[in-house]
């Protein structure tokens, strides 16, 4: 459920026209529903109230949309933050999330993105080995700071999404061997400076059934009533995030946060634990669209080619994971055809859809790429010099331009030519 709406023939974002912004801002522009991403995180806060000992932790993947707007409208909801390097870590505090509601996860943490972690007191850190565990124990004690930690567990579980984003499996990067995990614990108990408190899982992204989940924590379940057998302490579970959301109308609607919370609550009975939860598409992506203007329609061999003013370096995810992003007229007209609809980047694969069904548009026409909030406008990159795309959140009938356009000139001034050329 969103806030993107045609009415008058024109698609609103809230009560802004999204052609005001196009002419006010240009294009491409990613454009945010403040009441959008406000409503995701209440649904999905209440999909879980109830679950685990005490209140459970939303601790929205920073990763999925770090726009300083939109981590402060989820501060400001209460939610905590998932960071997973000392960039997103810095901007959560900016945001003004408490650190005791930021989990600091990540394969590969540095010294100092832990030594920053251990100043800044966040509330737990995701440890993915042993040697990690060393590393951070050291750390801590010259820091003279205790670190609260969980080991991120892989579960061996086929989440049964795109490769490039399924990460409980045991060939992936993620996490320590499930059985592996009682002898890091054990480890990890007795190195100084650390408390270990919690168990974290995490399986994969644009998760659209909840069985290998439920599998999963079903697992992780097991894995607790081992380590406290073995006479750990286990306070917190994180059970990561990965619910997936509508990409393709045409497709069955992925499980409601309410039929998550429901499986949530099933397989942690009588765990005895604070639950966490780190979900980043489910709270931004239908929150977001990308706003462009077709350039030119061009004959092809079998179907026409819609070139926009948005391109890969804009949105990647269509041709880094095959992703479908619906794509939709600003001000439709009723008649439809089938396009490839491309970018202006010099590559083949700067290709959004190809022989998609869409609404009729010609030159200098409107669209949206729907379903845009997450991971897009922070993958995006200046491939081609192309300036780094604007984003612009609304609020009922107001807007604000929450980034700049970073053009030609902002990507000179940041570089150097040395003094022998
Ligand atoms: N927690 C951890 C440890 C993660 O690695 C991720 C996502 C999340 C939480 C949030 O998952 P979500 O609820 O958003 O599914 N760029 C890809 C997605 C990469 C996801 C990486 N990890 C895409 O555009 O589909």
């Amino acid at each position: 459920m969103d806030y993107f709406n045609v009415h008058d023939g024109e698609m609103f974002a809230e009560e802004v026209a999204l052609e005001r912004i196009a002419a006010e801002v240009g294009t491409p522009v990613y454009v945010y529903s403040q009441a959008t991403i406000e409503r995701h995180a209440r649904v999905f806060s209440e999909a879980v109230v109830g679950a685990g000992t005490g209140t459970p932790l939303v601790a929205f993947a920073v990763k999925a949309n770090p726009n300083g707007a939109v981590l402060r409208v989820l501060a400001r909801a209460g939610l905590g933050a998932d960071v997973v390097s000392g960039g997103e870590l810095v901007r959560a505090i900016h945001a003004g999330i408490p650190p005791e509601k930021i989990i600091f996860s990540g394969v590969g943490k540095s010294e100092a993105e832990m030594a920053l972690a251990l100043e800044l007191g966040v509330g737990q850190i995701n440890i993915e080995s042993e040697p990690e565990a060393i590393t951070l124990s050291k750390i801590a004690r010259d820091c003279a700071k205790i670190a609260r930690v969980a080991f991120r567990v892989n579960p061996d579980v086929d989440a049964g999404t795109h490769a490039k984003i399924s990460t409980g499996k045991s060939e992936n990067k993620f996490g320590i061997a499930y059985d592996k995990a009682l002898g890091a614990y054990v480890m990890a108990r007795d190195l100084p400076a650390l408390e270990v408190q919690g168990v974290a899982v995490h399986i994969g992204s644009q998760l659209t059934d909840l069985a290998p989940l439920s599998l999963a924590f079903t697992k992780i379940g097991r894995l607790i009533h081992d380590l406290r057998a073995a006479g750990l302490s286990i306070t917190s579970a994180d059970l990561g995030g990965g619910l997936g959301v509508p990409y393709d109308p045409t497709m069955p609607v992925p499980p409601s946060p309410a039929e998550y919370g429901a499986m949530v609550r099933a397989a942690t009975k009588g765990w005895q634990t604070q639950l966490i939860f780190e979900p980043g598409r489910l709270i931004v992506a239908n929150a977001g669209v990308l706003l462009s203007r077709v350039v030119r329609v061009k004959l092809g061999a079998s179907r026409p080619f819609v070139i926009v003013d948005a391109a890969m370096n804009d949105l990647i995810r269509p041709s880094m994971y095959d992703a479908y992003h619906d794509i939709r007229a600003v001000r439709p007209a009723g008649a439809r055809i089938i396009a490839h609809i491309v970018g202006p980047v010099c590559e083949s694969g700067d290709t959004f859809a190809m022989e998609r069904d869409i609404d009729a548009v010609s030159e200098g026409d409107l669209v949206v790429f729907a379903t845009a909030g997450a991971y897009a406008a922070t993958m995006a990159s200046t491939y081609n010099s192309r300036p780094l795309t604007a984003e612009v959140i609304v609020s009922g009938a107001h807007y604000a331009i929450v980034r700049p356009r970073l053009d030609v000139a902002a990507l000179i001034a940041a570089e150097d030519v040395p003094d022998w050329l």
